[in-house]
């Protein structure tokens, strides 16, 4: 990760388990041949290529750059007719020149990084088809609560106040989340909130990899000796609850994952 975005190649590498985790996402979508399909958060586009082979066309939206010309290189338009990438702010959907209407819009691990969540809700109505649906997974609340506490304290200790500490994650809670849908003019269907204790990649170095990947907003901007601090300080708070060891020497860190999961239904006309 750098200070300028994300590492695509790491994500896609390191951390595939967040697509991974996502095929009954995919599943619960049930995307229709000719359907138009908007993957909200789209990252390096593994799971809107997935919606795009059920036949709908699908575009895909991510604010990052280096997230966007990955996905464009890997699903090139000339062999991916129904697929697009298009570089666009959730929290600004109208600024984004997306057409509309869309049949459906899908969203895995990509919400919880926006932080205003009304203003999300307001476009996606606007972009919606009356009885389109969303489909969407994101952290609900409590997700990461033990490394998230463990890195507040950590940065503490190294002299970041917690007053000065940026809040970059939205977890809801479900009713919270479906009284927020509802106020913006959607139904919801299905919603559910779920432990999915997710094993990070990588053995012992996984917790620091997660922290880098993920803890950029905290972690970018401080000199490396003190991103290596924190970072230590984060593995001792966190090794009597998230380390699983294997015995035979090694082991895997498992981080406290909790997801929302979302099936809602634009109402109006
Ligand atoms: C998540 O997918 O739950 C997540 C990802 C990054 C930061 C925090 C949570």
């Amino acid at each position: 990760m750098s200070s300028a975005g994300w590492d695509a190649r790491a994500y896609d590498e390191s951390f595939r388990f967040v697509s991974d985790h996502a095929g009954d996402l995919v599943a619960l979508l049930d995307p229709q041949p000719g359907e138009r399909i908007l993957d909200l958060g789209c990252g390096t586009g593994l799971l809107a290529a997935a919606i795009a082979r059920r036949g709908a066309s699908v575009v895909g939206l991510d604010s990052d750059a280096a997230m966007i010309e990955a996905a464009r290189a890997q699903f090139p338009a000339a062999d991916h007719p129904g697929l697009e990438f298009a570089r666009g702010d959730g929290e600004a959907l109208e600024e984004c020149s997306l057409a509309g209407p869309f049949d459906a819009v899908f969203s895995n691990a990509a919400l919880h990084w926006m932080t205003r969540p009304e203003a999300v809700l307001r476009g996606l109505r606007a972009l919606l088809r009356p009885g389109g649906r969303l489909v969407a997974e994101l952290g609900g609340r409590g997700n990461v609560a033990i490394v998230e506490g463990a890195l507040r304290d950590a940065l503490e200790a190294e002299g970041v106040p917690r007053e000065q500490q940026p809040r970059p994650w939205y977890f809801p809670g479900l009713a919270e989340y479906a009284a927020l849908l509802e106020r913006h003019g959607f139904e919801p269907r299905v919603m559910t909130l779920f432990d999915r204790p997710t094993t990070l990649e990588d053995g012992e170095a996984g917790m620091a990899g997660w922290l880098r990947m993920f803890g950029h907003p905290w972690l970018a901007d401080l000199p490396s000796d003190l991103v290596d601090a924190v970072i230590e300080r984060v593995e001792a708070a966190v090794r009597p609850r998230l380390w699983r060891e294997d015995g035979e020497g090694g082991g895997r860190w498992v981080a406290d994952y909790r997801r929302l999961r979302v099936v809602a239904v634009r109402g109006g006309r």
